[in-house]
């Protein structure tokens, strides 16, 4: 008789695996928040990791829509967007940001991973073809395979090879995409150039701006706007709000008939709960704030490069990066671990990015900078950092 592999036994390899290649993870349980600063263990540390970039997560108007907006409409959106949980708070900040970005028209999401899920599944089908940056975040990949259409990865910021991707399959329907801002190296995509090849070859430019809305470009309207481009160049752009918006869910704009087609067709949106009416009310106040406050963004991009020019100073290597993710890319996951052990007992935290978020021999520290830091807290990071690595370099 066949004798059928038993999943126990593969979870205890997988498990093993993962102990020997240092690749383990495990939560964080954090005990307090407080701006920039959480307590882990009992113990306060300066946050150098979340994605809060311009600190709406706690802002006192931001904190008080969500609270007025679940005392008056409960906390749950109760059924799925096509039932009964589209809730006029959904309505308006969708109406808000399509106006605001320039489309006709934007549908909301629980999180940014369900957004592209939903949005790629729906455009695309088996005989299209999908091509992407190599270093795509997770989801966008995942969308493109939930849509069963040929996936095509193209190395990372290389537009010409993107091109040549696309004219290798001439007879077939074409999503170019790519995030805006590269979520593990802070760089941006060339989008303009992206924008004339997917022109050229007559296919849909698709930008995920996760961590460009909000940060860069005019009132925070994120890469596209920096490249100069719009709905026009950029049929579809997602904008999760789980960053510089400080809340959850995402934003996906386009036409009234892709955005009509998502929102009828895509399993990721009719298979799901809507996300709540009050986390939709404090999203508007975070685009208002977002639109308004200028500051924070002038004041981020000054503590980056203040950071950077710390680092550079001493000589680490970071990568070319003007956005709030600073990656400091150190190779083995040992020493990614161990450089991030020495800034928690030094007082910061910033987590060690290892495979399979990043390729193998590329772990990294990804550190992210925050509107609402000090100086102090930045220059004190770069102290701790510069005696961490040195410190581990003398261990290895
Ligand atoms: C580029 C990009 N897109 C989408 C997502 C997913 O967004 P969410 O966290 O809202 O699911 C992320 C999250 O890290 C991201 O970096």
């Amino acid at each position: 008789m066949a004798s059928r592999p038993r999943l126990g036994d593969r979870l205890a390899a997988a498990l093993a695996a993962r102990d020997a290649a240092a690749t383990r993870r495990v939560r964080r349980r954090i005990e307090a928040r407080n701006g920039t600063h959480v307590t882990l263990d009992g113990r306060e540390l300066v946050n150098f990791c979340s994605n809060d970039y311009l600190g709406l997560s706690q802002h006192l108007e931001v904190v008080s829509a969500f609270q007025e907006a679940s005392a008056n409409h409960g906390v749950g959106s109760t059924a799925s967007a096509l039932v009964c949980g589209h809730h006029e708070e959904h309505a308006l900040l969708e109406s808000e940001f399509a106006s605001w970005m320039g489309y006709e028209r934007a549908l909301y999401f629980g999180s940014g991973y369900l957004a592209n899920l939903a949005a790629m599944q729906s455009l695309l089908g088996p005989g299209d073809v999908c091509v992407q940056d190599k270093l795509n975040h997770a989801c966008l990949l995942d969308g493109a395979r939930l849509a069963f259409c040929e996936l095509k990865r193209y190395p990372h910021r290389d537009a010409e090879a993107a091109l040549r991707q696309l004219m290798s399959e001439p007879e077939a329907a074409a999503v170019l995409a790519t995030d805006g801002v590269f979520s593990m190296d802070g760089d941006l995509a060339p989008l303009r150039d992206l924008a004339l090849l997917a022109r050229a070859q007559d296919a849909l430019l698709y930008v995920d701006d996760a961590h460009g809305i909000g940060v860069i470009g005019p009132e925070g309207r994120g890469s596209i706007a920096v490249a100069g481009l719009g709905s026009r160049e950029v049929p579809v752009l997602v904008l999760p709000l789980g960053k510089a918006f400080g809340g959850q869910g995402a934003i996906v704009l386009g036409s009234n008939s892709v955005i009509g087609h998502i929102a009828e067709t895509a399993r990721p949106y009719l298979f799901t709960t809507a996300p709540p009416p009050a986390m939709a009310a404090a999203m508007r106040t975070s685009l208002r704030l977002v639109r308004a406050e200028s500051w924070r963004r002038a004041k981020l991009i000054s503590l980056v490069m203040r950071l950077r020019r710390r680092l550079l100073h001493d000589g680490l290597p970071l990568q070319e990066s003007y956005s709030p993710i600073q990656p400091l890319v150190l190779g083995s996951n040992e020493r990614a671990l161990a450089v991030s052990a020495a800034l928690q007992e030094a007082g910061y935290l910033v987590g060690a990015i290892r495979p399979p978020t990043v390729a193998d021999g590329q772990a990294r520290l990804r550190i992210t900078v925050n509107a609402l830091h000090t100086e102090a807290e930045v220059d004190g990071l770069a102290a701790a950092l510069v005696r961490a690595c040195q410190q581990t370099l003398v261990e290895a």
